[in-house]
């Protein structure tokens, strides 16, 4: 990848592991706990979209609560368990690379931020939880712009912040609708694809695609 003056990565489920929350209380919740938490986690990105759509905007946490109590009814989730996982997702665990390659990468000299649905509260709380808090030159959320991903004006917050071309900047992200929505915006992308998924047929395929971040380091 050439040009690259900004590296951006997505959040949830990119660099933080959306299901580790439920993970954390698989024994309460028992077998069901993964199915449950992609359940949870399809709802919440439902919901976003959703109110896109209707311009009825409510914020990250919010609807992560909403898409919960939804999630738990549907999986018969004891209700008393509803503050622990909600409490639990604003100390998401990064995925077991991530603290690595991101300090590696703080060496050279690029912009480095974070672009996500996430409230700036609860960006915030993941990084510092994380340690990560000095890594990052921004946490850009989409409550800056009252609309989540991907509409483009989300994608035009780096591209303003930095004053760069968009082709300037490498986009992560592990979700495959967020990896088509940077790049048909006109990011270079990466998909991060840790799981062998299939990609979106959302006339866009990403520049890179990689199993985690180590092989960032030779793309950029
Ligand atoms: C994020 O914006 C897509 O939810 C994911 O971090």
């Amino acid at each position: 990848m050439k040009n690259i003056k900004a590296i951006i990565f997505d959040a949830y489920g990119t660099l933080f592991d959306v299901n580790s929350a439920a993970e954390k209380c698989k024994d309460q919740i028992g077998d069901k706990w993964e199915g449950f938490a992609n359940f949870w986690r399809t709802t919440q990105l439902e919901y976003t979209w959703l109110r896109s759509l209707m311009k009825r905007h409510k914020d990250f946490w919010k609807i992560t609560e909403d898409s919960l109590d939804k999630s738990m009814k549907a999986f018969n989730i004891d209700p008393s368990m509803k503050d622990e996982l909600l409490n639990l997702y604003k100390v998401l665990s990064p995925f077991k690379e991530v603290p690595e390659v991101l300090k590696d990468l703080k060496e050279k000299n690029f912009k480095l931020a974070i672009l996500s649905n996430g409230t700036p509260d609860l960006l915030n709380e993941l990084v510092k939880s994380n340690n990560l808090d000095n890594v990052f030159d921004d946490l850009f959320s989409i409550e800056q712009v009252g609309i989540y991903k991907p509409d483009s004006k989300v994608y035009d917050m780096p591209i303003n912040k930095y004053c760069i071309e968009k082709n300037e900047v490498a986009f992560l992200s592990a979700n495959t609708w967020d990896v088509s929505g940077g790049g048909n915006y006109g990011y270079q992308s990466i998909w991060v694809n840790r799981n062998k998924n299939i990609f979106d047929n959302l006339d866009y395929k990403p520049n890179n695609e990689v199993k985690d971040l180590r092989e960032l380091i030779n793309l950029v």
